[in-house]
């Protein structure tokens, strides 16, 4: 994981009354929404003796641990303890392990600082995402899914246009052979253009990939578009959340049900059918650059690996 970054962690729409029980980013996290209604998260372990207080409830926007009662205000202190009574001296360190928390596009968010690691004030770190998929612009679908891929692998994907002839069938169409027509980079932010084509013919089927990182992702092609968010739950599974938007038909309301469409064919065929059955039995499951050969066509690939290997550097204390 890239430390220092928000990471999205669910959809903003699915956390209601309740708390919400999670793993992410390695840990097993709570969500909930506070009196304001503003998203916290913790880890999910109760200071009493470790039970998960996912499972309790929220209570004047406290969350209440189900084992014993102790509640828990936004900030994460315990403001009661029913088995010691209302006058009971709260013990200090009776707290949950809050982690920094946003809420932004439509997701839950949640701050990684990584074990050691150059400090960051989370304040300062923007939420990176796309104007194309911004607040207010309608049309668009959007839906989460768990892949049982590790998270490096599943961001390698997003750059990875020269499978489609082959595991999605389209080679009729598009043609096998990738032409860029740009791998940029500028202010941490990765810009891909190029086309798949027939050998023999001048134009062929263009695409456009960006990245900003830790794990925000845009994918154009020809009639639609989708943002990706990609957070690891473990070392070999991760969350992933896609909004599409079709970009055919512009009927408010239509326009938003064939998005809908584009997102379901891509999901339920694309990616957990056909990408997983190969994505599967790629070895070894965590990307090695000492075993994987990249040719041309993985410029993008290889562009992401760079640019995340540096900032990952940048989080690292320098040595010496
Ligand atoms: S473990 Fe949570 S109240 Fe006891
Ligand atoms: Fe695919």
């Amino acid at each position: 994981m890239i430390p220092n970054q928000w990471y999205a962690v669910a959809e903003a729409r699915k956390l209601k009354g309740k708390p919400m029980g999670l793993e992410r980013l390695g840990r097993k996290i709570v969500l909930w929404r506070d009196g304001s209604g503003t998203f916290r998260a913790a880890l999910d372990r109760c200071p009493h003796r470790g039970a998960a207080p996912s499972r309790g409830k929220v209570l004047d926007g406290e969350i209440q641990c189900p084992w014993h009662g102790f509640r828990f205000g936004p900030d994460g202190v315990c403001t009661g303890m029913p088995c010691e009574g209302s006058e009971a001296r709260i013990p200090r360190g009776m707290a949950l392990a809050m982690l920094p928390a946003r809420e932004a596009h439509g997701l839950l968010w949640v701050f990684h600082q990584g074990a050691d690691c150059v400090r960051a004030d989370p304040e300062a770190v923007p939420i990176h995402w796309f104007d194309e998929f911004a607040d207010g612009k309608t049309g668009a679908a959007g839906s989460g899914f768990d892949w049982p891929f590790n998270y490096v692998r599943t961001l390698e994907s997003n750059f990875d246009v020269h499978h489609f002839p082959f595991i999605h069938g389209g080679g009729r169409i598009s043609g096998e052979r990738v032409e860029f027509f740009e791998v940029s980079e500028a202010n941490d932010h990765l810009r891909i253009r190029g086309q798949l084509r027939h050998e023999h013919k001048d134009k062929g089927l263009s695409f456009r990939i960006e990245y900003k990182p830790p794990a925000v992702s845009l994918l154009e092609f020809p009639g639609f578009a989708f943002v990706v968010a990609d957070c690891p739950i473990d070392a070999s599974n991760t969350w992933r959340y896609a909004r599409y938007r079709q970009s055919v038909i512009r009927i408010p309301g239509i326009a938003k049900v064939l998005s809908w469409f584009a997102l379901q064919l891509d999901f339920r065929l694309f990616q957990n059918r056909q990408d997983e059955w190969i994505m599967a039995t790629q070895q070894p499951g965590q990307p090695d650059q000492a075993v994987d050969h990249l040719v041309g066509a993985d410029a993008g690939t290889a562009a992401f690996t760079n640019l995340r290997h540096r900032l990952i550097r940048e989080a690292s204390p320098k040595q010496g």
